[in-house]
């Protein structure tokens, strides 16, 4: 792909050896689902803001941004697994779409103390139900007084009946604030995370400064999660330990869903140095990012993530802004499956794979599941073999057609991945 040229939102940027989006992807930076007022995304974010009133919000950022601003920034280590080619989608080696909404972090913070961004993001990606190369997030940022702050949420605490969490012991828990909040309307919150050498308090907080930050960040995500939930009749929600490369300590909230703990959000302390380089040294604050498709599939009913993409008036004519209601789903049409069968060379990762698979076919594939592999004794070769599921979402494929786009990707496939078929 060198000596070529991407253009993206107006903006040419040159080619490289990194450069790895598609036009398929490409599409999709023009979509802005968060800014359609009746789409289920856009519905769940403003849920969402209005738990954070005053908050200012972002939500207009270009998709691109450099590789600075979405790792750099952060703290990642230069050997992130995150920075590598075939989790993320590079413009070039210094440009590519952002990952996470975290990419912002820096240059809002710099600009305001109490903030969400909501955007698009972008990465490569596994094909199932729930897994998307394009979804949106939504990120949170309070900052205080580093002087104050112990006081500041003493006292909002206080108002809402909570306690703050005692300093001094070895592993301070931070979870007297779930505590107090689990018995409202049905949601029942378990924290049993600890502060410990592996999720640690930064150096430069003091135990006491670091706690009552984190009980703020835990109060206001409760309160959040409580909010968006407060139709549901049961709702089991808890916190674990996580890490992060910008937050310090880190949580997770998952919340209890046919029979799956599932991942809504991450969050944490964030990194001094952040704050530090934005000019906000005399604050402290927290973070949080968390996946609106999860949290609209869960609250809308919606079984596969596909659907957020529906041009389908059948789909997009069920919701009003501010409302809330179960998705009435259309016909469910056959599938058509295919296997295709290979021998691997080296460095072949099965991301690369599905990229092809979703620019040949598009949205008509519903799941790529690998079904058969085995290493020859002699030559050591790796040989393959994956299952396609082709089925539309809202007509009849025939098997004709089918035998098209598999004829085009077993092309596609021996061409680009310099693979032998079977
Ligand atoms: N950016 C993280 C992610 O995408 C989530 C996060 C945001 C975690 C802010 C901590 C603080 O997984």
């Amino acid at each position: 792909v060198t000596d070529e040229s991407i253009t993206i939102g107006g903006q040419t940027y040159a080619a490289d050896a990194f450069t790895n989006v598609t036009p398929t992807i490409l599409e999709k930076t023009t979509r802005q689902l968060h800014l359609l007022p009746t789409h289920p995304i856009a519905i769940i974010k403003d849920r969402i803001s209005s738990s954070f009133p005053g908050f200012k919000h972002y939500d207009q950022f270009s998709p691109v941004v450099t590789t600075k601003q979405n790792f750099d920034d952060l703290c990642f280590a230069d050997d992130h697994p995150g920075r590598s080619v075939t989790d993320t989608y590079y413009v070039n080696n210094k440009i590519m779409l952002r990952t996470h909404t975290s990419a912002h972090q820096s240059q809002t913070l710099a600009e305001a103390d109490r903030l969400l961004i909501t955007a698009d993001v972008y990465r490569r990606d596994e094909i199932d139900a729930s897994h998307y190369p394009v979804f949106h997030q939504m990120e949170g940022a309070e900052l205080f007084d580093v002087n104050t702050v112990v006081q500041d949420v003493r006292k909002i605490l206080e108002t809402s009946g909570s306690k703050m969490s005692s300093t001094g012991a070895a592993t301070a828990a931070t979870g007297a604030v779930a505590a107090a909040t689990t018995s409202g309307n049905a949601i029942h919150t378990t924290d049993t995370t600890v502060i410990s050498a592996e999720n640690p308090k930064q150096d430069c907080h003091s135990e006491e400064v670091m706690l009552a930050t984190a009980d703020h960040l835990k109060h206001s995500l409760n309160q959040m999660i409580r909010n968006l939930f407060s139709d549901e009749k049961e709702l089991q929600v808890r916190w674990i330990d996580a890490y992060f490369p910008f937050t310090s300590p880190s949580w997770e909230m998952e919340i209890f869903y046919q029979g799956e703990w599932l991942e809504v959000l991450g969050c944490g302390v964030i990194r001094q140095d952040i704050l530090n380089n934005a000019g906000k040294s005399d604050k402290v604050g927290w973070a949080f990012g968390l996946g609106l498709e999860r949290l609209a599939m869960v609250l809308f009913g919606i079984p596969d993530i596909r659907l957020f993409w529906s041009t389908d008036a059948r789909f997009l004519k069920q919701f009003q802004p501010g409302q809330i209601q179960k998705f009435k789903s259309f016909s469910k049409y056959p599938p058509c499956i295919k296997d295709i069968s290979f021998w691997t060379v080296p460095g072949f990762h099965e991301n690369n794979f599905c990229e092809i698979v979703r620019d040949v076919a598009g949205d008509i594939v519903e799941d790529v599941r690998l079904i058969d592999e085995f290493t020859h004794p002699k030559t050591k070769k790796r040989s393959v073999c994956y299952r396609i599921n082709y089925r539309s979402m809202d007509r009849n494929v025939t098997n004709a057609e089918i035998n098209e786009i598999q004829e085009r990707l077993r092309a596609t496939v021996v061409d680009k991945l310099k693979v032998e078929l079977r």
